[in-house]
C-alpha cells in the first residue's frame, strides 16, 4: 500500500519525491539501497556520493534538486497533547541559495531536528542539541573557549597529546580518554543503526525495551561516570551537574571522530600524492624547522590548509573552487549553528600533521582497503594503512 498523507500539499508546492509506504515511509528503500551500494567493491578514485548516500544520489536525479521523502514513519506520541504524529517528512535541498537561506536562518524559523530517543542519550542537552536562549548562553561560552587566547593556550597540550600518542607507553589520561571514546563510538553506531528503523506508535512506551535501547542506556551511564571521573581529577571543587556532563560529552563526541577522520583522510591523500606531501613537508620545515609547532607559525601553513580539504580542486583556494559561493562547500557548516570548534580542529590537525611530516615520510601500504563509511563523520572502516619511514630530523 502506498500512501503520502501530504500529497496535496507537496504537489501544490511543486515538490516531488518517491512514493512513501504505509508505516515505513521510504526507510526500507533507503536501507536496501544503502545495503546494495555498500556491498560493491570501491576503488580509490570512485565517487563517494552514490556509494554513501545512494538514495539521495538517485532521487536528486529523478525528482529534481529539491525533493521530499519520508524517513520512516517517525512515529511520535505526544502524550501531553494526546496527539499522534505518525509521519515525518525530510526535505532534501541541494540548491546553494536555499541551503544558505536555511542555514543562515535569519528569520529564525528553522529549528534543528529533534534528536531521536537514542540520539538524545548521546547528545543530552549539549550545545549541538539545544535551542533558544539556552543555546545563545552555551554558544557564547563555547565561543570564548575555542577562540583567541584560550585556543592559543591549548597549543602545548595539543603537542603533548601528539607526542603521547606516538609513544608505546601511553599515559593514563590517554587510556581514560580512550575508554570514553570507545563508549561514545558504540553509542554513535547504535544511533546510526536506528536512524532508518521504523518505530511504530506506542512501541517505545512498551515494557519491552529493544536491545539497542538497553545498551544505549548502559553506555549513557558509563559515559556519565567517565566524564565525572575525568573532571573530578582535574578540579575537585567543581560541582558536576548534568549540564556539564552533557557539554563534555558533546565536545568529546563532536571533537574526536571529526578530527580523527580529517587526519586519517589527509594522511591517506598525502601518502598517495607524494608531490603534495613533499610540498607540505618543505613548508613545515621552513616554518618550524625541527622544533615543535608554535601558535604564530600555524596560520602560515598555507599548503597544509589546502591539504586539509582537498588537493588539486582547491589549489587556488576554496573561494575560487566554489565560485565564491559559501553554500557550495561548507565542511564546518554555515550560519549561526556552524561548528564552534573549527579553529580548534584545524589547529589540532595542523599541529599533528606538522609533527608527522617533520618525522616521517608516508607511503600507502598495500594492506589498505578503501572502505569509507558514514558514521556521523566519514570514517575509514578498516583504518588507514600507511608505511612510515623515519625522516631522521628528530634524534
Ligand atoms: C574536522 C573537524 C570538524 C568538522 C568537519 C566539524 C563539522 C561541524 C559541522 C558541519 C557542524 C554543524 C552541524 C549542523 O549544522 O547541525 C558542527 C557543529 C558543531 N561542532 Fe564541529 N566539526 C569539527 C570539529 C569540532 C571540534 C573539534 C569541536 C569541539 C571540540 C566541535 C564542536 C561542535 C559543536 C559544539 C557544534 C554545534 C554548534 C552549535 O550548534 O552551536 N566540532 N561541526
Amino acid at each position: 500500500m502506498e500512501t503520502s498523507p501530504y500529497t496535496a500539499y507537496d504537489n501544490s508546492q511543486g515538490i516531488k519525491g518517491p512514493p512513501s509506504r504505509f508505516i515505513h515511509g521510504n526507510s526500507k528503500q533507503v536501507t536496501q539501497m544503502k545495503k546494495e551500494a555498500s556491498s560493491k567493491h570501491m576503488g580509490l578514485t570512485d565517487d563517494l556520493f552514490p556509494r554513501l548516500q545512494p538514495h539521495i544520489y538517485s532521487w536528486l536525479k529523478t525528482y529534481g534538486k529539491n525533493y521530499l521523502y519520508w524517513n520512516g514513519a517517525q512515529a511520535e506520541l505526544v502524550i501531553s497533547q494526546a496527539e499522534l504524529v505518525i509521519s515525518q517528512a525530510e526535505l532534501v535541498i541541494s540548491e546553494p541559495e536555499l541551503v544558505k537561506e536555511v542555514l543562515k536562518n535569519s528569520g529564525k524559523v528553522f529549528v534543528k531536528r529533534k534528536p531521536t530517543d537514542l540520539g538524545s542519550k548521546l547528545l543530552g542537552n549539549g550545545l549541538v542539541a539545544v535551542e533558544g536562549e539556552k543555546w545563545v548562553k552555551q554558544r557564547k561560552l563555547a565561543n570564548q573557549v575555542f577562540h583567541g587566547e584560550s585556543l592559543k593556550n591549548m597549543t602545548p597540550a595539543m603537542i603533548t597529546s601528539v607526542d603521547n600518542a606516538s609513544k608505546v607507553e601511553r599515559l593514563r589520561s590517554y587510556l581514560e580518554g580512550e575508554k570514553m571514546f570507545n563508549m561514545l563510538n558504540k553509542s554513535t553506531i547504535i544511533v546510526i543503526r536506528n536512524i532508518f528503523a521504523t518505530r511504530i506508535p506506542f512501541i517505545r512506551y512498551q515494557v519491552m525495551k529493544s536491545t539497542d535501547l538497553k545498551e544505549a542506556e548502559e553506555l549513557e551511564k558509563g559515559i556519565q561516570a567517565c566524564v565525572m571521573e575525568i573532571v573530578k581529577k582535574r578540579e575537585d571543587k567543581v560541582v558536576i551537574g548534568e549540564e556539564l556532563v552533557d557539554e563534555c560529552k558533546t565536545f568529546y563526541l563532536a571533537g574526536q571522530d571529526t578530527v580523527n577522520s580529517l587526519l586519517g583522510w589527509t594522511v591517506l591523500l598525502l601518502s598517495i600524492h607524494r608531490d603534495w606531501q613533499e610540498k607540505a613537508r618543505r613548508e613545515v620545515i621552513e616554518i618550524f624547522g625541527d622544533q615543535n609547532p608554535h601558535p604564530e607559525g600555524i596560520p602560515k601553513l598555507k599548503t597544509l590548509n589546502v591539504h586539509l580539504f582537498k588537493l588539486e580542486r582547491f589549489a587556488n583556494g576554496v573561494a575560487k573552487a566554489t565560485n565564491y559561493n559559501a553554500a557550495a562547500y561548507f565542511p564546518f557548516g554555515l550560519g549561526p549553528r556552524s561548528c564552534v570548534g573549527m579553529a580548534f580542529a584545524t589547529t589540532e590537525a595542523k599541529i599533528a600533521l606538522s609533527m608527522i611530516l617533520q618525522r616521517y615520510t608516508m607511503t600507502l601500504s598495500p594492506a589498505y582497503v578503501h572502505r569509507p563509511v558514514l558514521l556521523i563523520s566519514l570514517r575509514p572502516q578498516h583504518g588507514i594503512h600507511v608505511i612510515l619511514e623515519s625522516q631522521h630530523i628528530h634524534a
